[in-house]
């Protein structure tokens, strides 16, 4: 195996003065253009299209408050839309599905980044073409930073690593199998971490802070750690923060479940491995995704002796901060079921085609609601994202697992819904009015149409 590549960091191409508020804008351009990877030596080079031609994209860091324009130019031969997802963008510039970039044509969008520090990501979201550009290449990492998480002292720099998850299917000639066939899911059986199958990452013996990215089409993986001369020993980890920033307190764990789109960030002390291996395991066996040869393990990380640096290296804190959020409310605003019907994917009898029936919701901009998320579909699970807002999960009933532990604790923008699982979620939808999607994130699902619109509504004067 190689070494686990980093995607550039973006720098902006020039500021700007907002003529509204006098405030500075970062503005930046992002070419969408074909590249090749060499995975098998001897075989074919795959062919992959991507953010500034790499895979991940570059990663953007920007701090809150610091609004960014970015220019998304298509120089390849697919339609895209971009999302930049878990950030409260308004409509316009939320990547709708069917509001795309044809060839030839680029589109601004604009950020405000006004949101507490968190690990976003920016991915294509093209109508019926989302799970072929996301696993050709459309997919990068967004971090927004703060001064309220600098000042917790958390792993920093070299010691702050965003992991992309990918799982893919090789051609025999060694170029990338092309799901557009597809209809229910597509699981992969070469995991690649930020776009390198199985690699291996030297760390020091001292802890680190892990952002994950689950950026796969249909797989959810099923986390843990174990050393050399310790296998079957699950290593426990501080999982710190979720899809939308720092949890209320780090929670102590020794597996994760991450699904498509989902992040969680977690603190890991490679101390006591000193001199040995750590690798990264998948369980089999997670809902009904499909197993291989190689899909109980993700990566390595080779341990080293040496510590370069002890700088942000004690303990998280014991809590980060109270979760923002309104209390509980007895009553269920609305029910979505997620099934399958007609040999398609629906959500309440509806698909993304259906136009004149997709708005499922008109929430009144800045109103409470509680939703219930059904799975009806059988054996399938299905991570279900709300664009714009964040939530909290209540409940999960009817799987074997309940609302896990450090999901309590975290505010999120996807949920898990499990086979036969039914997830309860509180949000409050703001801070904008305007027509946003929901839908599920095993991209072969959405692609057919297991999507569908909220109205955010004005409210009245
Ligand atoms: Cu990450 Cu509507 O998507
Ligand atoms: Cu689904």
């Amino acid at each position: 195996s190689k070494p686990l590549p980093f995607p550039p960091n973006k720098a902006p191409k020039l500021t700007y003065t907002n003529p509204n508020t006098g405030a500075a804008i970062d503005y930046y351009e992002v070419e969408i253009k074909e590249f090749e990877q060499q995975v098998y030596p001897g075989l074919k080079p795959a062919r992959l299209v991507g953010y500034d031609g790499v895979s991940p994209g570059p990663t953007f860091r920007v701090e809150r408050g610091r609004e960014t324009v970015v220019r998304f130019i298509n120089k390849a031969v697919m339609a895209s839309a971009v999302h930049l997802h878990g950030s409260y963008s308004r409509a316009p510039f939320d990547g709708w599905a069917e509001d795309l970039i044809k060839p030839g044509q680029y589109k601004d969008y604009y950020y405000p980044n006004a949101q507490t520090a968190r690990t976003l990501w920016y991915h294509d979201h093209a109508i019926h073409h989302t799970a072929e550009n996301a696993y050709f290449g459309q997919a990068g990492f967004y971090l927004l930073h703060d001064g309220a998480e600098d000042s917790f002292g958390l792993p920093s720099g070299q010691y702050d690593i965003p992991l992309a998850l990918s799982a893919k299917v090789y051609n025999a000639d060694g170029t990338l199998f092309d799901p557009k066939d597809e209809t229910t899911s597509i699981y992969g059986d070469v995991f690649h971490v930020n776009g390198e199958p199985w690699p291996f990452h030297k760390v020091e013996p001292r802890k680190y802070r892990l952002r994950f990215l689950n950026a796969a089409v249909s797989r959810t993986f099923r986390l843990w750690f174990e050393a050399s001369g310790a296998l079957g020993t699950k290593i426990p980890f501080k999982l710190i923060a979720g899809d939308a920033g720092l949890m209320t307190k780090p929670v102590s764990s020794t597996t994760l479940d991450i699904a498509m789109a989902e992040r969680w960030e977690m603190i890991v002390d490679f101390a006591p491995f000193a001199g040995k291996n750590v690798t990264l395991r998948n369980n089999r066996d997670v809902f009904a995704d499909e197993d291989y040869a190689g899909t109980d393990r993700v990566m390595q990380f080779i341990v080293g002796n040496t510590v370069s640096s002890t700088a942000n290296n004690g303990e998280p804190p014991a809590s980060f901060k109270a979760l923002d959020f309104p209390p509980n409310k007895a009553t269920v605003d609305k029910h979505f079921k997620f099934e399958r019907g007609n040999s398609e994917w629906q959500i309440n009898g509806v698909t993304f085609a259906d136009v004149n029936n997709r708005i499922l919701a008109k929430p009144k901009r800045g109103a409470v609601e509680v939703w219930e998320l059904e799975n009806s579909s059988g054996g399938w699970s299905h991570p279900i994202h709300i664009h714009l807002v964040d939530f909290q999960i209540i409940k999960r009933t009817g799987g074997d697992r309940g609302v896990q532990p450090y999901e309590r604790e975290a505010l999120k923008d996807v949920v898990l819904l499990g086979t036969g699982e039914t997830a309860t979620v509180i949000a409050r939808y703001a801070p904008w009015d305007g027509i946003y999607m929901f839908h599920c994130h095993n991209l072969i699902h959405e692609d057919h149409d297991m999507m569908a619109a909220i109205n955010v509504t004005a409210l009245e004067n």
